[in-house]
């Protein structure tokens, strides 16, 4: 670690944005050293097999699929919410794989991704002026004085939704669930008859001709791990930097330190600020690292992060999560881009089609649309096709859940449906089919460049 000033509380003597002011110092030590005493939530082994995915994704090896609810929530903690979401992830990824004939690395925005920076410290309802919500970790969303107060033993509820969530995720990745001989079976009620389930149903017929025949030649789930199991990998953004600190440990195989909080973790576009705390605390461990890469973006300052967080130029430890919006991807990506591989520094370049192109509707949700994600990502496409660069993967925020909250998609949602299933605690996410549209986008573009790239 070339940061010899680095510990993993030296966050606190630089200045810090987007976190929430404890009032009750002893309650917050509470939660802290009971947080120190938990059991790591990962392991760093899973860590560094992760980045080593990674670094294939840097060089088109592999691709990355990144995604999950934009804040988990207490309330919608429940087994069917893990499953569903998990079955969407994993339809996606075999969608991927297909197109791209490489593997799909998959993170979830899940497990530990409770924090919210907030554009406002607080907002006005009703005339009274109420702290912001934060996210389930910090405070609760109902609108209440006492609700709104940052409690720090909701990072301790946090921490529990979080290990049972993983525990979850671990069964349905290694126990039989995720074998590709049950490819069928991950399509959910609310797609039946949609576009999007018809043309998975025939990929999946052909995908099981394929297993057929791997298994008239000796390969099937009883001896290829590959067709039994899969990976899963968790990641949330690393913003309530308490939290995070309490569960970084050093790994006694390596001497090295790690976030064991989850796999990955990322720096949002508000917090990236080279010289504040969550580059500094990010900076000293080893885990891979996303950066939000929005329209405010300066170039030299993102060189300047790049070498702070990755001063040996590791590939798999940086991913640049592009976030521009649809209209503003095509004229602020293209120089950074450019400065980035004339720098040489090797990322993962992955585009969330997301944070860019939200907007309120008619009916007065925030929402966005499915339209507008689409032409992000292909201009995020065009972008690497222009420049020789590589499109490393995609990071969004969607759920397994039949949800009306961004609008188009060829289920047509509409701002008049908006209210008929609203359920994010932040900004809204896909649907399961809008998801799965979504993919087969994404991977018909993989399988252009691929045949490109073949001449
Ligand atoms: C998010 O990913 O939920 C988020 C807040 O993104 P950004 O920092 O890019 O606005
Ligand atoms: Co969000």
């Amino acid at each position: 670690m070339g940061n010899v000033s680095w510990s993993p509380d030296s966050w606190r003597k630089k200045p810090i944005l987007q976190v929430p002011e404890y009032e009750n110092a002893s309650e917050l030590e509470g939660a802290e050293s009971e947080l120190r005493r938990m059991p790591p939530l990962v392991f760093a082994g899973e860590i560094r097999k992760l980045k080593s995915e990674l670094a294939k994704a840097t060089k088109g090896e592999a691709f990355l699929l990144q995604g999950g609810d934009c804040a988990e929530a207490f309330a919608e903690f429940n087994a069917n919410h893990i499953r569903d979401t998990f079955k969407s992830l994993l339809q996606m990824s075999v969608a991927l794989t297909f197109a791209a004939h490489n593997p799909i690395i998959k993170v979830g925005r899940m497990t530990g991704q409770f924090a919210k920076p907030r554009s406002a410290p607080t907002e006005n309802i009703n005339g009274t002026e109420y702290p912001s919500y934060r996210g389930d970790i910090i405070n609760d969303i109902a609108v209440d004085l006492e609700a709104r107060r940052p409690d720090p033993r909701r990072m301790v509820s946090a921490y529990n939704q979080a290990a049972a969530t993983l525990n979850l995720l671990r069964a349905f990745a290694q126990g039989g669930f995720a074998d590709l001989h049950k490819i069928h079976r991950w399509t959910l009620d609310s797609m039946a008859g949609s576009p999007a389930t018809s043309r998975y149903m025939e990929m999946a017929k052909r995908i099981e001709e394929s297993l057929e025949f791997m298994r008239a030649c000796g390969l099937d789930a009883s001896n290829a791990e590959a067709l039994r199991e899969t990976s899963f990998y968790t990641s949330h953004e690393a913003l309530l930097l308490w939290y995070e600190e309490a569960l970084t440990r050093t790994d006694s195989l390596t001497d090295r330190v790690y976030d064991l909080s989850a796999h990955m973790l990322w720096i949002g576009d508000r917090t990236r600020q080279p010289d504040h705390a969550h580059v500094e605390f990010l900076s000293g461990v080893e885990n891979p690292i996303g950066i939000k890469v929005g329209p405010s973006t300066n170039c030299d300052e993102l060189l300047l992060l790049l070498e702070k967080l990755n001063p040996q130029n590791e590939p798999g430890r940086i991913t640049l999560i592009v976030r521009m919006g649809h209209d503003q991807v095509g004229k602020h990506m293209p120089p950074i881009v450019r400065k980035v591989k004339e720098s040489g520094q090797l990322v993962v370049w992955s585009c969330d089609p997301m944070h860019g192109n939200t907007h309120k509707a008619s009916t007065g949700y925030k929402t966005r649309a499915f339209g507008s994600i689409l032409t992000e990502v292909e201009e995020f496409f065009a972008v690497h096709r222009a420049e020789g660069t590589v499109p490393g993967g995609i990071h969004i925020e969607m759920t397994g859940a039949d949800v009306t909250e961004c609008i188009g998609g060829a289920m047509n949602v509409t701002d008049e449906d908006l209210s008929s299933r609203y359920h994010t605690h932040c900004d809204p996410r896909l649907n399961a089919n809008q998801s799965l549209e979504l993919a087969f986008l994404v991977a018909e573009l993989l399988e252009k460049d691929r045949k490109e790239n073949a001449r």
